[in-house]
């Protein structure tokens, strides 16, 4: 039998009214705030994410599906399946030439991802992400509204008491001097650090302080290192526009609490980092990422553009929301009379009534225990029906029978 690739999972009637109650709110809360829905596809060059996401993080190094096949893409050109959407979305942004609308231009989208990680509770090979990115505006009034929009979001879904974790991460000379200072300061531990942290150490030494490791958590703890890594390496102007953005949140009401280890996998950002976490879902725990991305737009070869967004793991809400039950159908046409069923339900159906009816023509107390599972009323189509002209109307809550001789009765 062929199953489902592993970490990969089929979205059932039981969960999929939960997954749509997920998206209508997503849809109503980003374009209330006036987001405009973006769908980029689902496989792009792969030079897109090694120089967007970057080279030295483990989703370009371990996790990427890439395929690079001349019989597959006949330019015999590189390509990636995304394993996330603002590389994306920041490559349709120049090539439409966006830059030329006045900013801020706000984009969300909702779609399949791919990482090769190792499956386990709340982390999916193929999994999904609601996101939104925003270009055009440095001030942090900016950082604050995207902030609001996820927060207003989990709220829609029922998720209000999640607490958004923030650190700065500063403009590039801030973070040139944090990660020299890491450097410095770990030398003397290299050779204990885990294999992965030994090539961060090179090639990325923030991403050292997102270690799980409890070899490299240990070394963290040492008073020496520790005070070097709590300390902040930020400029004037970056503290100022974190200050600020904290103010906004102040504000807002909105519950923070700063991480200065937050440094997040991708290698994109400066400034605000977030990220919002939910101890339920165990070690899987960050619903949402994200952070300003002010050098991406220029990197990846259009004008100086700042940015910002987030993404959320819509397997990860699904796990936290109250499940959703499948609205029960207007009607259940109970008949024996196949084209006048058929009839009847196409005729409320245009009428934007929903409507089922017996496919296999069984007795009518088969019907009816359908009916009651699955509809509010039945509409019993019997001979004396027929030959009177009339419906059998059976509010299948209270058992309630009354004859209706006006289809707009229906309505
Ligand atoms: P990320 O932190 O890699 O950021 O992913 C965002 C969210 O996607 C995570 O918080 C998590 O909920 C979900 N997620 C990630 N990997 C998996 C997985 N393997 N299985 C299930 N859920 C997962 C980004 O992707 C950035 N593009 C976010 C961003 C947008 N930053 C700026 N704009």
């Amino acid at each position: 039998m062929i199953k489902a690739q592993r970490g990969t999972k089929d979205i059932l009637a039981d969960e999929i009214y939960s997954w749509q109650f997920i998206l209508e709110n997503a849809k109503k809360v980003f374009q209330n705030a006036n987001y405009k829905e973006i769908k980029t596809p689902i496989f792009e060059a792969t030079e897109l994410f090694a120089r967007g996401v970057g080279d030295s993080t483990d989703i370009v190094n371990k996790e990427m599906y890439t395929f690079s096949i001349g019989g597959v893409d006949k330019n015999e050109t590189s390509i990636t399946l995304r394993p996330e959407n603002t590389a994306g979305v920041v490559r349709a942004y120049i090539e439409h030439n966006m830059n030329r609308l006045s900013p801020p231009s706000k984009f969300w989208y909702f779609g399949p991802m791919f990482r090769y990680e190792r499956p386990q509770a709340g982390r999916q090979r193929q999994f999904h992400q609601i996101g939104t990115e925003v270009f055009g505006v440095k001030d942090a009034s900016c950082d604050a509204e995207v902030i609001l929009t996820a927060v207003e979001f989990l709220k829609s879904i029922g998720l209000d008491e999640l607490e958004v974790e923030l650190n700065t991460l500063g403009c590039p000379k801030c973070k040139n001097e944090y990660r020299a200072q890491i450097k410095e300061v770990l030398k003397p531990y290299l050779d204990k650090l885990c294999d992965d942290c030994k090539m961060r150490y090179e090639k990325n030494p923030l991403r050292i302080l997102d270690c799980k490791n409890e070899d490299c958590q240990k070394i963290f703890e040492i008073k020496e290192v520790s005070e070097v890594i709590l300390k902040d390496y930020i400029c004037d102007e970056c503290k100022n526009h974190f200050d600020e953005l904290i103010k906004y949140l102040d504000e807002l009401n909105i519950k923070y609490k700063r991480n200065k280890l937050l440094v997040r996998g991708l290698d994109y950002y400066n400034r605000t980092v977030f990220e919002i976490k939910s101890e339920a879902l165990g070690s899987q725990s960050a619903v949402c990422g994200g952070g300003r991305y002010d050098g991406l737009v220029e990197m990846l070869g259009g004008t100086p553009t700042p940015a910002i967004g987030f993404a959320m793991g819509v397997e990860r809400l699904y796990a936290l929301i109250n499940k959703i039950n499948p609205e029960k159908i207007n009607y259940f046409i109970v008949s024996n009379d196949t084209i006048s069923a058929l009839k009847l339900a196409q005729k409320l159906r245009r009428n934007n009534k929903s409507a089922d009816f017996d496919l296999q023509n069984r007795k009518f107390a088969k019907q009816l225990e359908k009916a009651s599972k699955v509809a509010n009323f039945a509409i019993i189509l019997g001979e004396d029906e027929i030959k009177g002209n009339y419906y059998s109307l059976k509010n299948l809550a209270n058992g309630e029978q009354i004859k209706i001789y006006d289809f707009s009765k229906l309505l």
